[in-house]
């Protein structure tokens, strides 16, 4: 039987965290992953504060020994003096992967002139993609639907599973050559 690809979803607020307030930017990643995804997956989901050595070892941990193929993570992306997020997963990364960052603030500029607030990247550490999504619902909603069609072949290039997408919610797109795998 295939095992359900494995997507760790961290919500990275200092109120949440201390339960001051009802985490909703997990449960939104969870919803959006719910209606993109036809194929199987289970989530890692965490909550944890403002603070980057935290933040450097709950991806670590969901990249190396919890072997998830996607981490997202929300929350901390903006300018005040706490939103460590970007830093942090730049800091565990071996790779970048600016074009993420940049497609996210074009597509969240059509919709709020605050998008170029978010410092939001993401990057490769070993064979997980690592995404940053800022910390409100509806921008979980706008920044997923801009980059998840290059999702599933990102994760083919790093020999992750194969991602099936809604076709009909969010396409998906594969070069020509790019084989189905079972
Ligand atoms: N992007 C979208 N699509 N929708 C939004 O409402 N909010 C912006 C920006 N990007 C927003 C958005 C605002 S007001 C801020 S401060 C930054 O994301 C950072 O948010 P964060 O600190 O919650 O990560």
């Amino acid at each position: 039987m295939t095992e359900p690809a494995r997507i760790g979803i961290v919500t990275v607020s200092d109120r949440a965290a201390r339960g001051e307030y009802e985490d909703k930017g997990g449960p939104a990643i969870v919803a959006e992953l719910s209606k993109i995804l036809v194929s199987l997956w289970e989530a890692v989901e965490v909550v944890i504060p403002d603070e980057s050595d935290i933040i450097q070892e709950t991806l670590i941990d969901l990249c190396d020994d919890e072997e998830c193929c996607l981490v997202v993570t929300t929350g901390g992306t903006g300018p005040a003096v706490r939103d460590v997020t970007p830093d942090a997963t730049e800091a565990v990364c071996d790779k970048l992967m600016p074009g993420f960052g940049e497609l996210m603030r074009a597509e969240s500029l059509k919709v709020v002139p605050t998008a170029i607030l978010s410092r939001q990247t993401a990057g490769i550490r070993g064979k997980t993609l690592l995404i940053n999504l800022p910390g409100n619902p509806p921008a979980i909603h706008d920044c997923l639907m801009a980059v998840f069609p290059a999702v599933p072949y990102c994760i083919d290039l790093l020999e992750g599973p194969y991602l099936e997408t809604d076709e009909a919610y969010c396409k998906a797109f594969r070069p020509k050559h790019a084989k189905k795998r079972e």
